[in-house]
């Protein structure tokens, strides 16, 4: 997915809000994370694009140049050795972390009768979102610790808040982000690590699209998502990006929130503040 922004460039070092930041971005060859992943970059941090996309991660890394402050790691995470080799690598490559950006994701098949909702596929989104959030945290705090500083921020989504716009198994493991991010957050606050997520509305990425009703998988998918995206939205006339997230992570990553912990910011437009039942607003 390509930067909204154009220029790629890092910015002035007096400019870059994560300068001298050591970053692992779990997911970080597509949608979201490769936004994350670039801005990030552009903002100073040296990053490591930890994914099981590898020709994609590999090509986001060339497509930012020097080794010296980007570079791939194989990682599926929802198995311990590869997070846990993914951290090490890192800190190896760069000399520290200073933030871990949980991101991958998957979301499944709308199943829309729970009978029919296999406990394979459940398990398989539990094990990615959920437990591959676990590790993330877990090998980060392991480095972290040590250095009693840290920011660690893992995508929820307004899944986390609200219900009845996704299968079961994602709704649950994003609910799931979210308690496992404030727990860990009880628990680190007291090592210096602030432990937050953030979460978007839709985005027109190759994982959104699997939350379309059958009937929107047009041949002009990418258009229909975003027509559906932007029907059912709370605010108007403003098209939610992957950079929009990004610039929230971004901000939980740095030094500016640096008294901020235990939250799930909300990038929605007020989606998942609003009943949207009654629609007493609506024109
Ligand atoms: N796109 C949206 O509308 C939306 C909304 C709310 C939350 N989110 C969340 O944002 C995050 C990123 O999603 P996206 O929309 O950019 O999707 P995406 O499909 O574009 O990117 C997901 C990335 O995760 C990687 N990934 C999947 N399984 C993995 C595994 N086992 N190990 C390592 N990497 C793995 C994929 O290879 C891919 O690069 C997810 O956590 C998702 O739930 C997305």
């Amino acid at each position: 997915m390509a930067d909204s922004t154009g220029t790629e460039a890092p910015l002035p070092i007096q400019c870059q809000r994560l300068f001298g930041k050591v970053a692992l971005v779990t997911g970080g060859a597509s949608g979201i994370g490769e936004s994350i992943v670039r801005l990030f970059h552009k903002q100073g941090a040296k990053v490591c694009v930890a994914d099981i996309q590898d020709d994609l991660g590999q090509q986001i890394c060339r497509s930012l140049g020097g080794e010296s402050s980007i570079c791939f790691v194989h990682c599926d995470v929802s198995l311990e050795d590869d997070v846990s080799r993914s951290v090490d690598f890192a800190v190896d490559k760069f000399g520290t972390l200073d933030v871990i950006v949980n991101n991958a994701g998957l979301s499944g098949p709308a199943v829309p009768d729970i009978r029919d909702f296999e406990l394979s596929v459940f398990e398989k989104i539990l094990d990615v979102n959920v437990k591959g959030v676990f590790l993330g945290m877990k090998h980060a705090a392991r480095v972290m610790i040590p250095l009693g500083k840290g920011s660690i921020v893992s995508i929820s989504s307004v899944a986390s808040a609200i219900a009845g716009i996704g299968p079961h198994s994602y709704t649950a493991s994003k609910h799931a982000v979210l308690g496992l991010t404030q727990n860990v957050a009880a628990e680190l606050g007291k090592h210096g690590i602030r432990v937050n997520c953030v979460g978007p509305y839709a985005v027109a990425t190759p994982l959104a699209l699997a939350h379309l009703p059958e009937d929107e998988r047009t041949e002009e998918a990418w258009e229909g998502f975003r027509a559906f995206a932007a029907r059912n939205a709370n605010l108007q006339g403003v098209e939610l990006t992957a950079r929009d997230v990004a610039n929230a992570v971004l901000f939980l990553a740095s030094d500016e929130a640096r008294y901020v912990s235990g939250v799930n910011l909300m990038v929605d437009g007020g989606f998942s503040c609003v009943n949207h039942s009654l629609r007493v607003f609506r024109g």
